[in-house]
């Protein structure tokens, strides 16, 4: 299919409401969980993203059956007898290590390509594996696979996680879910798609208690007692995070609906840090701006702290804003890539190992640039829709890897944008 690319030209105002769509970093991990119960597992909310098609065939290729349904996800888990997942998946998408746990847990055993580092960071699992082994899962490495076994069964363990790592709470919580006698996680990490998951995981039948704080308590059930379920999918925190800034950037305002406010709280607290005005309602969140953005710093942690998904489109906010700002990336290694191609639309980006000191401009010019990964490319366009002239974002599939619609919902917003294929503007 041909490259397609975004076009991105200078646009003075940006308002209006949008629904956020199902959060990719829960969704991909309910899809996994869903494993652990043989029978048709609803999952509702679900975004229409490629990520979550890939996922959908990780399962298929183990024996399931996945079928959309609009934003709803149809999961027949009867008839998965496979445990083991193809390299080809898991190198197009990392997160397909999520599986490891339930298959862990369903069949004592599995064989999962072992993922590859990406753009951010080396992404290693050593603390998924050290988590399991408190388990009884013993680990090994065959030509490029992760071989996991469980000679003495699977029973509980106290675990303590050297960093609170997502992934690592998440996989080690669901192959708790069906070990023999309890399970304690300590240095869990707190983020809101690991309480979904439980919530989820609950509905199933397990006893899970403590998610969305640093202490996790599992109580294992027996494998024949989990069951089916329908579960929503919690709104995308770093999608409606992600639109706050384009109204942050403009002026607005602009309202995300279908989010949990309180998922955002570090968030919004910067937003206003940098001279914005935030409402929040049950389920929705509205920034607006009368007065110049002004510098503020910040330093991305595990959540609560500030979320690392929203580094570069705060990044982008700091360098139009009045001053400096110092912007701290503690999370991922390699997380500043986004610097260079936005210092190529003007922007004044200093980088020193994991700090970055970002001195406002007064504009930003139009340039063409590339996505490094999902979240610096939708910063990107961001950054298009706010420079003069025009910006050619390309590389977008990473965009669409967590953005459904992300062109069609700024263009409610009143953007100035569209998407082409990369031959009509060699046409132009
Ligand atoms: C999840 O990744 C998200 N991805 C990431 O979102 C998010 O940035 C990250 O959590 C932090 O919030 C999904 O949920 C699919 P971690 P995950 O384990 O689970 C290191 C996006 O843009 N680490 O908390 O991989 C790791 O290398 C993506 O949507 C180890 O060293 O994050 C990283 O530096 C990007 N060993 C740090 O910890 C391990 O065993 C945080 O990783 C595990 C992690």
């Amino acid at each position: 299919m041909a490259e397609e690319v975004i076009i991105a030209r200078e646009t003075h105002e940006l308002k209006g409401t949008v629904q956020v769509a199902g959060a990719k970093n829960s969704a991909l991990k309910l899809i996994a969980a869903a494993i652990l119960g043989q029978g048709e597992t609803t999952l509702e909310n679900i975004p229409k993203i490629s990520d979550i098609d890939i996922m959908s065939e990780v399962l298929e290729r183990l024996g399931a059956h996945v079928q959309r349904d609009e934003h709803s996800l149809h999961i027949d888990t009867s008839s998965v007898e496979s445990f083991e997942t193809p390299y080809e998946l898991v190198t197009k998408m990392r997160a397909s290590i999520s599986v490891l746990g339930p298959l862990v847990g369903r069949f004592g055993q599995a064989r999962v390509a072992m993922p590859g580092g990406c753009q951010i960071g080396a992404r290693n699992i050593d603390m998924h594996l050290v988590g399991m082994q408190v388990l009884g899962v013993e680990f090994a490495v065959d030509h490029g696979n992760l071989v996991a076994t469980t000679p003495n069964g699977l029973h509980g363990g106290n675990i303590l996680l050297d960093f609170p790592s997502v992934g690592a709470t998440e996989n080690t919580m669901m192959a708790a879910c069906v070990a023999e006698g309890t399970t304690v996680i300590d240095n869990a990490a707190r983020e809101p798609e690991i309480e979904d998951l439980a919530n989820m995981l609950n509905a199933m039948g397990a006893h899970i208690t403590g998610a969305g704080t640093s202490t996790i308590t599992i109580e294992g059930v027996p494998l024949a007692s989990m069951h089916p379920c329908t579960h929503r999918c919690v709104g995308d925190r770093i999608e409606a995070g992600t639109f706050l800034v384009g109204g942050a950037l403009l002026g607005g305002p602009v309202t995300v609906q279908g989010i949990n406010p309180s998922f955002l709280r570090m968030a919004l607290t910067k937003l206003e840090a940098f001279g914005c005005t935030v409402e929040m309602g049950d389920d929705s969140i509205t920034v607006s701006r009368t007065q110049p953005l002004r510098a503020a710093d910040i330093q991305t942690l595990p959540h609560p702290g500030f979320p690392t998904d929203l580094q570069a489109q705060f990044m982008l906010l700091a360098s139009l804003a009045q001053g400096s700002s110092i912007i701290t990336e503690n999370v991922f290694e390699n997380r500043f890539m986004f610097a260079a191609e936005i210092c190529r639309m003007g922007a004044d980006v200093q980088i020193d190992e994991h700090h970055a000191v970002v001195t406002g401009v007064d504009h930003l010019q139009g340039a063409p640039v590339e996505s490094t990964d999902l979240r610096a490319g939708a910063a990107l366009v961001l950054a298009g829709l706010a420079a003069e002239g025009e910006t050619i974002v390309r590389h977008i599939e990473h965009i669409d890897r967590g953005y459904e619609d992300y062109v069609g919902k700024l263009r409610s917003l009143g953007a100035n944008i569209e998407r082409a294929t990369i031959e009509s503007l060699s046409a132009r």
